[in-house]
């Protein structure tokens, strides 16, 4: 069971933040039941609701979601996304343009102290999950520092620490981050055939990655999320390969539309549809199953029966979900982006340095988020909007 628009927070904790939020003492309202969620990481959701019900007996305070993080289409944003740099060991043609990027000085970036200030802000507003990308996270010396700091935070609320990386130095880093209280892992990878990696990432490094997503395996992360792009005359025909690597692994394979950023020469033919992959996964397992969706899933879930594993489409371009959007965005030089395919942007890193008090730093939090759109333009807007590359926002 889940609770729509409430959430409970232990009264220390919220005193100890200088109770800077918006939230009304509800202490008498009964929360409204909604459906069970069938995915594993919903059901690791239920629990922590169950133990918040508990608490809600024992006298803990409700509040409504915070005022800062909704948008003015009731939109409840309780993940944030991190990229904690802009640097990667790969250079992937769908990510950032051939000639690479210009880099952001080093003291332009948010510091180890920076990012935890912010993310315990965010999290003292109702933000739940946090994911960590780039670039590559792995890349970022005081990665394993970052992901301790923030697991402090769980006594505030927040249930997920999450990151999206290329696992090319995953399978030694793991453990110690693991330890250090990594619970949500998706994996980049786009092909099975080494050479062909090489290709789309103009770098060689295959086989690690793949000792990375085993050692994600073996250290009993379940699901791992492999996230691939899929690209025409690139690796669509390998879409079943991956789905068959699900009947005995705890895969969660994310087959992700191609998107169009800045200098990644998207076009729309290269660009294969959630329809597109389905009838070619159907034409080899035509009782492919559809699986209930939680309420913020960015992808459709779907299963063969019978496999260990799962699928899902983030369908981005051909079908958007910006309705039940609840993802805000820091880039490593610190700036709030409200949607992906939005180039709005608002400097927090300026505001945090020039001293300003929580309660300033909030209200421009929130006056971004209330600028948020309903949707995204329209994939053929976007390809000729300007943006940022995929690598400088953080995917
Ligand atoms: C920008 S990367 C950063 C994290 C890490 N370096 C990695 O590759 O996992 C995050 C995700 O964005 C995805 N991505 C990058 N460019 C994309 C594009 N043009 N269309 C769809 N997904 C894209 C990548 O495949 C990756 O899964
Ligand atoms: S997708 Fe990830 S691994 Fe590939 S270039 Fe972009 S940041 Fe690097």
């Amino acid at each position: 069971m889940a609770w729509r628009g409430l959430k409970l927070y232990s009264s220390p904790a919220v005193s100890s933040l200088g109770c800077l939020a918006r939230f009304t003492r509800l202490q008498s309202s009964v929360p409204e039941p909604v459906e069970e969620e069938e995915t594993r990481e919903n059901a690791q959701k239920e629990t922590s609701v169950a133990r918040r019900k508990k608490s809600n007996f024992a006298g803990e305070e409700i509040r409504p979601f915070s005022s800062f993080l909704t948008d003015t289409f009731g939109r409840n944003h309780d993940y944030l996304r991190i990229s904690l740099t802009e640097r990667c060991n790969l250079r992937c043609q769908y990510c950032m343009p051939e000639a690479g990027v210009d880099l952001t000085p080093k003291q332009k970036l948010l510091s180890t102290e920076e990012v935890v200030t912010l993310a315990r802000l965010f999290v003292s507003q109702g933000v739940n999950k946090i994911r960590l990308t780039g670039g590559e996270p792995l890349v970022r010396p005081d990665v394993v520092d970052i992901v301790s700091e923030l697991n402090k935070l769980r006594s505030l609320g927040l249930e997920t620490i999450a990151m999206t990386t290329n696992a090319l130095t995953l399978k030694r880093k793991l453990p110690q981050l693991h330890k250090a209280g990594l619970n949500l892992l998706n994996i980049s990878l786009d092909t099975l055939v080494p050479a062909k990696f090489e290709f789309i990432t103009r770098r060689k490094g295959w086989e690690k990655v793949m000792e990375g997503l085993e050692k994600a395996l073996e250290l009993g992360y379940n699901p791992v999320k492999l996230n691939c792009v899929v690209m025409r005359g690139v690796n669509e025909e390998e879409i079943c390969d991956f789905v068959a690597m699900t009947e005995k692994k705890a895969l969660d394979v994310r087959f992700i539309e191609y998107m169009p950023f800045d200098g990644n020469k998207w076009n729309h033919n290269k660009m294969v549809t959630y329809q597109e992959m389905l009838d070619t996964i159907r034409q080899r397992w035509p009782d492919l199953e559809k699986m209930r969706d939680g309420p913020n899933d960015t992808s459709k879930a779907y299963r063969v029966p019978g496999f260990r594993g799962q699928m899902g489409f983030v369908t981005s371009m051909s079908e958007h979900f910006c309705g039940s959007c609840n993802r805000l965005r820091i880039t490593a030089d610190g700036n709030l982006k409200v949607c992906l395919f939005g180039n709005s942007e608002v400097s927090l890193r300026d505001t945090l340095r020039a001293r300003t008090s929580e309660e300033e730093l909030l209200k421009i939090i929130g006056a971004a988020v209330g600028r948020k759109k309903k949707q995204h333009a329209g994939m053929f807007n976007i390809a000729k909007m300007k943006n940022r590359p995929m690598i400088l926002i953080g995917g």
